[in-house]
């Protein structure tokens, strides 16, 4: 049996496969509210193959979008489209589903790529930003606002109620975002954090809100496993977060019930400087793998199933995360399949493309009625 199409157990839950579709925002709810474009989005992977599929970045407030077109989980009205799509997931798919939950701090009240991934303009709907420090990402980017003790609980409260619902909806797995220069990278990273109270300064003082906002989740998520997206660079010289104190966080993670690291990097500075190529970031897997023990997803350039399975084989992560490789072929996971010498899930309707299975359904993929 091949590394990649072996399963997996976090905490209570058996993945198939090690295959998981990245986190991608969609740019395409209206006021927070996922719809039909995430329901083709979300489910073309449903039935793929993976063992995972996340959901993209979703916001605990409003104003923790990234953009005024990505999704929340703060209101019936989101929940109850998220349950929709969960509820496709139930009766089509093989795949379990994960929610990415985050906040984005002073990179929110931005435009969507399309119009040019800038900050917002008053007249365009611009919203308040925050953050750890009054410290604008970018020349030009709003100026946040330093969060207070009071904002800190507030903003506490907001992750554990989308967690609550995240769990009510039906999400199988939950992840905390930590990375790519959001709110709780922002925290950790001496770049965007320089407080001189508890939660800044020295790296206790800047995990200190990440840790406390992981703890709560941690009790709302109950059974459900809990994992978190960091940076594990921010691939800035000096005076920046790095793969020792990555290391450090992830352990106190660990110490904390995290059932999984999701290990990217980069993202909180203009002035990074990053070497990228195939597997890129799989080296920052691997040294939290080793000190911590945990569970880890490597993603970065991971686009062929012989690279992943190498990954997994040589021990340098637990679980494969792909984006852009799953947007240009959302049937990833049966070609990678394939590729080993695997038979990957089929839905019974699409069972006659599998060379191996010339129609038969595969048992882990039956028809279901509908609900
Ligand atoms: C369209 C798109 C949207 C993305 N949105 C998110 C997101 O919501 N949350 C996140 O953590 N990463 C996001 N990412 C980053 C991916 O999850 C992934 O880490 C990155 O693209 C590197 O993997 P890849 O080389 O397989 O694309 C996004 C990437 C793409 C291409």
């Amino acid at each position: 049996m091949s590394h990649l199409f072996s399963p997996i157990t976090l905490r209570g839950l058996t993945l198939a496969n090690r295959v998981v579709v990245a986190p991608m925002c969609q740019y395409s709810a209206i006021d927070g509210v996922p719809n039909d474009w995430h329901l083709m989005h979300l489910g073309q992977y449903a039935v793929g193959g993976a063992g995972l599929v996340f959901t993209e970045a979703t916001a605990v407030e409003p104003e923790g979008r990234i953009t005024p077109g990505c999704p929340g989980l703060h209101n019936d009205k989101q929940q109850a489209e998220w349950e929709r799509i969960i509820s496709f997931f139930r009766n089509y798919g093989a795949a379990k589903i994960g929610i990415q939950i985050a906040h984005a701090g002073r990179k929110a009240s931005a435009n969507v790529p399309w119009d040019g991934g800038t900050p917002l303009a008053e007249n365009d709907g611009a919203w308040r930003t925050v953050s750890a420090s009054a410290l604008p990402y970018a020349d030009g980017w709003h100026t946040p606002h330093a969060l207070s003790g009071n904002d800190l609980a507030q903003l506490k409260t907001a992750f554990v109620d989308s967690t609550h619902r995240a769990v009510a909806a039906g999400f199988d797995v939950i992840e905390l975002h930590a990375a790519h220069g959001y709110l709780m990278h922002q925290f950790l990273s001496p770049i965007s954090n320089q407080r001189s109270d508890a939660f800044g300064g020295h790296l206790a003082g800047r995990m200190a809100f990440p840790l406390e906002v992981f703890e709560a989740m941690r009790i709302a998520a109950g059974d459900t496993p809990l994992g978190v997206r960091i940076s594990a660079s921010d691939w800035v010289a000096d005076s920046s977060w790095t793969i020792q104190e990555s290391n450090v966080f992830c352990t106190e993670l660990k110490a904390r019930g995290c059932d999984f690291i999701d290990v990217s990097s980069a993202g909180n500075s203009p002035q990074q400087k990053i070497s990228t190529g195939p597997g890129y970031q799989t080296g920052f897997a691997q040294a939290v793998r080793e000190a911590t023990g945990l569970p880890v997803m490597a993603v970065g350039k991971i686009t062929n199933a012989i690279q992943a399975e190498t990954i997994l084989a040589t021990g340098q992560a637990d679980m494969v995360a792909l984006a852009r490789g799953m947007l240009l072929d959302p049937r990833w996971a049966w070609r990678a399949a394939e590729k080993l010498g695997e038979q990957a899930t089929f839905p019974p309707q699409y069972a006659r493309s599998s060379p191996a299975l010339r129609g038969e359904p595969i048992p882990g993929n039956p028809p279901k009625a509908a609900d």
